[in-house]
């Protein structure tokens, strides 16, 4: 039993490295899921063999950690900058002074825009990550690496004993565009760019949020124990013990091919499915790296290569204040019209308040825009020398520009809001154009239409869609017979959405698509819902107390509940039908009416998984111990004051094994 068990781990290993490395799959991804599923049964059978290393475990947990500080081995250096082929003609001459040598090696590698991650194995097992902190000092982010699928957490074939390794976490392009897509769904702040997000992600404290976030990692430096005196070889050594290192490193000779390699991927980079900021160009043996050493902050045998980013010089005009579906204000800039990469631009994103007195920007200013990783240009910077005198600083709007209502910031975030979430235009319009959305309810509404609709006073709110008639409808600009009973129909028919689908419709902040359907299947009606409380809403896995805050402020507005009851009125579903409830029905009573409190790290299952087999049982989960509790399903770690309240009460305390036995 234990042989497969380490059978089927080394096969995943081997499978994920061929998929998230090498990006060359062996098997379908059924037939490997059929193979993870095996491994997850024996582990949960066998738990005595468990290991955090195991393919089974990328799930993470959703304990929250504190990060604690822990010392790198070797300080976490910088690179020097170079902006010029003449800066770099300078590093060449400076190695071969210092090494009094006229032909030195060079590999030249990208150099991948994210976030620095030193990580350890020990006799192979990923045993500690750190961020970079200080340099000296970094976060222990273990639990969170563990989650991204191509950092190994075993390594392949023969390795030193103790390895440290360096490398850069990032977000590719395209998932980090979707990721943001979802964010602004759930009407919470989108991130300015890939590393941003990567940056955000590391931080979490919760690694099964982490385990969701599409990150990837990248190598380039091992501080010690190198297997041989090339660099080159290194990375491919580092690579066939089962690192990331995408394959476009190379050797250079002569200067006049470090410069190719950078013009080559100073074009390619676009296509390259993550971001990259430069080209990195080191000293290839190891040997002559020791030779010229480092200065306190830099290495001497690397230099950084920036690409210029496309960059262009403009006037800022005036800023305009975007208000949001959820009332959170954006700042825009409007720019004299100017060419950056092909494409003319006239406005520019400047993302909030705190970025604004950042760049000190004054009105008039001439300005900096530049594309980075997302569409639509940003202000970089501001021409200081060129301002006049009299120009004005830009101070952030106090009052709402649509309203007038006196914006609110939410204490250690850097938006403002609008409070007037039911009379400002622009949060209506924008909470209509959510509800009527593909994923919400599904009604062919354009934004025009809204804004017609709105404006010849027969909309003020969603729920008011419902009372539309043919007779109101065909009186509008545009509208015929035909289309006017398309809208009406489509309308009626929204009345089918499912309740899961109208609760991510009703637009509360922090609701995205999927924590509705989390609340949902706890909660199936909007009584239920409104009948929870805070702790309750916290129960669920996933909801945490800014989403259970929101909910709970959401239905406890006056304004809102007429709004449901009005929907109410006109038939939408406000409740699980029989019918959907059925397929989620329990697949066994064996934890009827049981209140469970799970708590501390468990060896085959992650916390979430543990909570859904308890509803799946019939058991309830609760977040904290009280008199009510049947029993505190006890991992590793568990809070002390949990148990100290266990023994006080004399509530049971149950190991997974056992747990899982009653479940049989
Ligand atoms: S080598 C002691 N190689 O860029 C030398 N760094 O701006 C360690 N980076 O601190 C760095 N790609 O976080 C190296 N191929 C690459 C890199 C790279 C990205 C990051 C790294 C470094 C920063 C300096």
């Amino acid at each position: 039993m234990q042989q497969r068990i380490l059978d089927l781990r080394k096969a995943l290993h081997e499978h994920n490295y061929n998929y998230y490395v090498k990006h060359e799959p062996t098997i379908s991804d059924f037939e490997f899921d059929k193979l993870l599923a095996e491994l997850q049964q024996l582990e949960q059978a066998h738990p005595e063999y468990n290991d955090p290393n195991s393919p089974t475990q990328r799930v993470g947990s959703d304990i929250d950690e504190q990060f604690v500080h822990e010392n790198h081995s070797y300080p976490m250096l910088s690179l020097a900058n170079s902006y010029s082929f003449e800066d770099l003609k300078e590093f060449d001459n400076r190695v071969k002074k210092a090494l009094g040598m006229e032909h030195v090696v060079y590999t030249c590698e990208l150099k991948y825009d994210g976030v620095a991650i030193s990580l350890r194995y020990t006799d192979g097992a990923l045993t500690r990550a750190l961020t970079r902190g200080d340099g000296v000092q970094g976060d222990n982010i273990t639990a969170n690496a563990r989650t991204i699928r191509s950092i190994p957490t075993l390594l392949h074939g023969s390795f030193p004993y103790e390895i440290e390794i360096r490398g850069e976490v990032c977000m590719p392009r395209a998932k980090f565009e979707a990721f943001n897509k979802l964010r602004s769904e759930a009407g919470e702040q989108p991130f300015a760019n890939p590393r941003n997000a990567a940056a955000g992600s590391l931080k979490l404290q919760n690694s099964a949020q982490v385990a969701r976030r599409p990150l990837d990692a990248f190598m380039y430096y091992l501080p010690d124990h190198q297997p041989s005196d090339s660099h080159f070889e290194n990375l491919e050594i580092a690579r066939s013990w089962g690192f990331n290192v995408p394959p476009v490193a190379q050797k250079c000779n002569t200067i006049e091919q470090i410069f190719a390699y950078i013009e080559l991927w100073d074009k390619k980079r676009t296509a390259l499915p993550f971001d990259i900021d430069g080209i990195v160009i080191k000293v290839d043996s190891i040997r002559l790296q020791q030779e010229l050493g480092f200065t306190a902050k830099i290495p001497r045998w690397a230099i950084a290569y920036k690409f210029k980013a496309e960059e262009a010089r403009t006037r800022l005009l005036s800023i305009d204040y975007q208000v949001g579906r959820t009332g959170a204000i954006t700042p825009v800039a409007n720019l004299e019209l100017v060419r950056l990469a092909g494409t003319l631009v006239k406005r520019a994103s400047l993302y909030n308040s705190e970025q604004i007195a950042q760049l000190d920007l004054h009105i008039d200013d001439y300005v900096f825009i530049e594309k980075g990783g997302e569409i639509i240009p940003k202000v970089t910077r501001a021409d200081v020398q060129t301002r006049s005198l009299f120009a004005q600083r830009v101070e952030f709007i106090t009052h709402c520009p649509e309203c007038g209502a006196e914006l609110v910031r939410v204490p250690g975030e850097a938006v403002f809001y609008c409070p007037n979430s039911e009379h400002c235009a622009p949060q209506i319009k924008g909470k209509i154009e959510h509800f009527v959305g593909r994923k919400a309810m599904n009604i062919g509404l354009a934004e025009a239409t809204i804004d017609q609709l709105f404006k010849a006073n027969l909309i003020r709110n969603y729920a008011d869609l419902y009372t539309l008639t043919y007779d109101s409808v065909i009186q509008l600009e545009r509208f015929a017979e035909k289309s006017a009973r398309n809208l009406l129909q489509s309308i009626e028919d929204s009345k089918k959405v499912p309740f899961a689908k109208v609760f991510f419709a009703m637009g509360i902040r922090h609701v995205g698509e999927t924590i509705a359907k989390t609340i949902v299947k706890k909660y199936p009606s909007i009584d239920a819902i409104a009948a929870a409380s805070i702790m309750d809403l916290e129960a669920i896995p996933e909801v945490g107390s800014k989403i259970a805050e929101s909910v709970k402020q959401f239905l406890k507005n006056p304004e809102n509940r007429a709004i449901i009851e009005q929907l109410r009125e006109h038939g939408v579903q406000l409740q699980v039908l029989e019918t959907e409830q059925a397929q989620a029905e329990p697949v066994s009573q064996a934890l009827a009416g049981k209140s469970i409190v799970v708590s501390g790290v468990f060896a085959t299952k992650s916390r979430d998984e543990l909570k859904a087999l308890i509803e799946a049982h019939g058991g309830k989960n609760a977040s904290s111990v009280s008199k009510n509790t049947d029993f505190i399903l006890a991992g590793e770690g568990i809070g002390p004051s949990k148990l100290e309240k266990a023994q006080q009460l004399g509530i049971p305390i149950v190991s997974e094994e056992e747990f899982l036995g009653k479940l049989l």
